[in-house]
């Protein structure tokens, strides 16, 4: 089959599309004809060599995508050849067909094509179990998310909305903020002209945002802290602004009664993402059917033009998804 492949790890520039191995397909797999991959911030760290896949996962780039059950596994239940799913992998996704369990596969939401379907999967798994499953987010509470803007803010500012809750956002340009409030923001932050902490806490009365979904790491950490109010819950899914502090002062953690989550999704067990997939389908597959959710599309490009859209993430200038179109 054609995948996307690469012979050493260096910028967008290394990455053709080649050959690769067919997938071998399990008993409760199936083999899914990819029509439309994701493009997530992970796959640039994976081409640079930072981020190996793990053991036991393909080690073609790509984190999420949606297509056509082209074979099931003798122990396949759910599924039969021609079904319309999506689904988020360990690995694999920008090549011609990917291996999944059963257990993992989503049905694409009615009116939905593959590209919106490929745009689903990693950043409203992630937004939700950030939100719920590490974030302990009950309705109505108050949620700051930064990179507001990004896959996995889009997302998570309307998982907020739609559990009557509050979202504040961080973003890093006038654009990224309208699409935010587009997406119902509550309040938004251009962190390159304004104070987070001091936003924040004006918008809360002082009292400060109960959940906090980080992706940034050590540059917000000590506002992040400043900024939560009492009992919340720091959620931190990525670094992209550092990963070391020189001092904390700990007695914040006892005053406030904060907890601190770093998490990373493609890690986890086979059976936990089967349970998130289940618990994500089950709430909210509906909503995308109704239209109160919608995948945050920035662009989509054959994947003869992966190339220009690692460049594109890498350049921070996206809203929403990036979507490559698998032929
Ligand atoms: N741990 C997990 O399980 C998990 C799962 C999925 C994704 N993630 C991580 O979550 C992050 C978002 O993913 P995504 O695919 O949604 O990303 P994305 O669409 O590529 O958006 C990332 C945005 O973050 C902002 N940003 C980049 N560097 C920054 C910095 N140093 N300080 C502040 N903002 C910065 C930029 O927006 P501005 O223009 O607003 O600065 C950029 O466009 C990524 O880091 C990804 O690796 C983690």
């Amino acid at each position: 089959m054609k995948a996307v492949v690469f012979d050493k790890p260096g910028g967008p520039d290394v990455m053709h599309i080649g050959q690769a191995p067919l997938p071998d397909v399990g008993e409760g797999d199936i083999l899914v004809r990819i029509h439309a991959a994701g493009v997530n911030r992970a796959d640039i760290l994976q081409r640079k060599g930072f981020y190996p896949p793990p053991p036991g996962a393909s080690p073609i780039i790509g984190l999420e995508m949606a297509g056509e059950v082209e074979r099931t596994g003798p122990a396949c239940r759910r599924w039969n050849t021609g079904d319309r799913v999506f689904a988020i992998l360990p690995g694999g996704g920008y090549a011609q067909y990917v291996s999944v369990d059963e257990r993992l596969a989503m049905g694409i939401p009615k009116g939905f094509d593959f590209s919106d379907a490929a745009a689903m999967g990693e950043v409203f798994l992630t937004a939700f179990q950030a939100l719920y499953w590490l974030g302990e987010f009950q309705t109505g509470e108050r949620a700051l998310i930064h990179a507001g803007a990004s896959g996995v803010g889009t997302a998570a500012i309307q998982l907020v909305k739609a559990d009557s809750g509050t979202a504040l956002i961080t973003a890093g340009s006038d654009e990224k903020l309208a699409a935010c409030r587009n997406l119902g923001a509550d309040t938004v932050v251009h962190y390159r002209h304004e104070d987070f902490q001091e936003k924040v806490l004006e918008a809360t009365d002082g009292e400060g945002a109960d959940v906090i979904i980080d992706v940034v790491g050590a540059d917000y950490f000590h506002k992040n802290i400043e900024c939560l109010a009492m009992d919340g819950r720091l959620v931190i899914l990525a670094l992209m602004g550092g990963k070391k502090i020189d001092t904390f002062d700990l007695s914040w953690l006892m005053r406030k009664r904060l907890k601190i989550i770093g998490s990373t999704l493609r890690s986890r067990s086979l059976d936990y993402r089967i349970a998130l997939t289940r618990a994500f389908s089950k709430r909210y597959l509906a909503r995308f059917e109704s239209g109160e959710l919608k995948p945050v599309i920035d662009r989509v490009l054959s994947w003869e033009r992966v190339q220009e859209a690692h460049s594109a993430m890498e350049g921070n200038v996206n809203i929403g998804k990036i979507v490559l179109r698998v032929s």
